[in-house]
């Protein structure tokens, strides 16, 4: 038997992301409403050592590599930084990063790069404090800019930035984060807005797409075709012509176009979402209860035998442009970004 995590598409999983909460310290208007989410019952969670068996079985029977801690916001999670040390105690130890909005990562970062963790990316919509304070419902910039600093200054190379542009709010601010993000050596990547809000307010024309994207950024910046193979990655990149990036080489900058230009054909990713379901895809519609399995006693190859079967399952794409799309019943905070 194959041992990793195949679909009927041949396409193969290494690529393992964790949300670790699905609570956050943020409020983003994009993503959720100003009174929090029903959040998930501590008992659901799973424990630091659930993850941690779990992330041991991805990445020695089913051939994960690659591990990224998200939320919520995996900075508030009491046992990140153990659970950091565990994964990389394992044998074949994977690259491990964290998706996070900045908050705390000041007094976090040289902790966390020492516990093993590799990179770090930050999401950061705005540079105008009054515009963030609007968008995430909190006035919390000047913590995540030091967060930006605190990361890059520990080494969690390279540092990079989400950004996402929506009409008449931020995107007139491409160029702008992209000057900033040169200037401190950050790599920074524009995401399409992708119906995963938990407000289900989500509309195609409201959109900022990759192409308009790419166009303002081309009416400041030079952009030149990056020569490094793209591979699985969400991002397509650019190199910036005339800067550097913070160790040296080229200056990149990245947009992710999940919804115009869908890379769903050569997606790598299995996930797990904080209360231990296993979601084939952002966009799935059926999890499969990891939980219940490690709570019943199961064995670790039967474990992986469910995760086997619930990637077996992934569909072709995500489907967004499908007359019959209907947004997944779970938010983006409470998959994993
Ligand atoms: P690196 O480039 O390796 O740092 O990873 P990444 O782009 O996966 O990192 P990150 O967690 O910061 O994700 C950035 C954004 O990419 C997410 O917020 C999503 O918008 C998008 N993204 C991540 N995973 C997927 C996925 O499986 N499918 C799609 N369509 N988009 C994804
Ligand atoms: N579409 C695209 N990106 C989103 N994020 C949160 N919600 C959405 C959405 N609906 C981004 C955050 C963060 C990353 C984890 O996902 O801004 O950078
Ligand atoms: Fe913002 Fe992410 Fe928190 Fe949502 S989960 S409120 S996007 S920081």
């Amino acid at each position: 038997a194959d041992p990793g995590l195949i679909d009927r598409f041949g396409r193969r999983a290494v690529d393992l992301r964790v949300s670790l909460t699905d609570r956050c310290n943020l409020r983003c208007t994009y993503c959720m409403p100003a009174e929090g989410l029903a959040w998930l019952p501590n008992s659901e969670v799973l424990t630091d050592d659930e993850v941690i068996r779990l992330v041991r079985i991805g990445v020695e029977l089913l051939g994960v590599k690659d591990v990224r801690f998200t939320g919520g916001e995996p900075l508030i999670r009491p046992g990140l930084t153990k659970i950091v040390t565990e994964v990389a105690a394992l044998d074949r130890r994977p690259k491990m990063s964290l998706t996070t909005n900045g908050i705390g990562l000041e007094r976090t970062a040289v902790a966390l790069r020492d516990a093993g963790l590799d990179r770090i990316n930050v999401s950061l919509d705005t540079l105008d404090d009054e515009r963030f304070t609007t968008l995430t419902r909190r006035r919390r910039l000047h913590d995540v800019l030091a967060g930006l600093r605190a990361a890059a200054d520990a080494g969690l190379t390279p540092v990079k930035i989400n950004t996402v542009l929506m009409r008449g709010i931020n995107d007139d601010e491409a160029p702008a984060l992209l000057a900033f993000a040169l200037e401190h050596g950050y790599e920074l990547r524009f995401i399409e807005q992708m119906p995963l809000d938990a407000q289900h307010g989500w509309d195609r024309e409201s959109m900022v797409t990759a192409e308009e994207i790419l166009r303002d950024l081309r009416a400041a910046f030079t952009l030149l075709p990056d020569p490094v193979a793209r591979g699985g990655a969400p991002a397509e990149t650019w190199l910036v012509d005339g800067h550097e990036a913070l160790g040296g080489g080229p200056a990149r900058v990245g947009v992710i176009g999940t919804v115009t230009r869908p890379f769903c054909g050569d997606c790598d990713r299995t996930r797990l979402t904080a209360d231990g379901q296993v979601r084939a895809c952002l966009f799935a519609t059926e999890e499969s209860d990891l939980r219940a399995a490690l709570r019943s006693g199961a064995s670790d190859e039967e474990v992986a035998d469910r995760w086997r079967i619930a990637m077996w399952g992934k569909r072709a794409g995500h489907g967004i442009d499908d007359p019959s799309f209907l947004q997944p019943s779970r938010p983006m905070s409470a998959i994993g970004g």
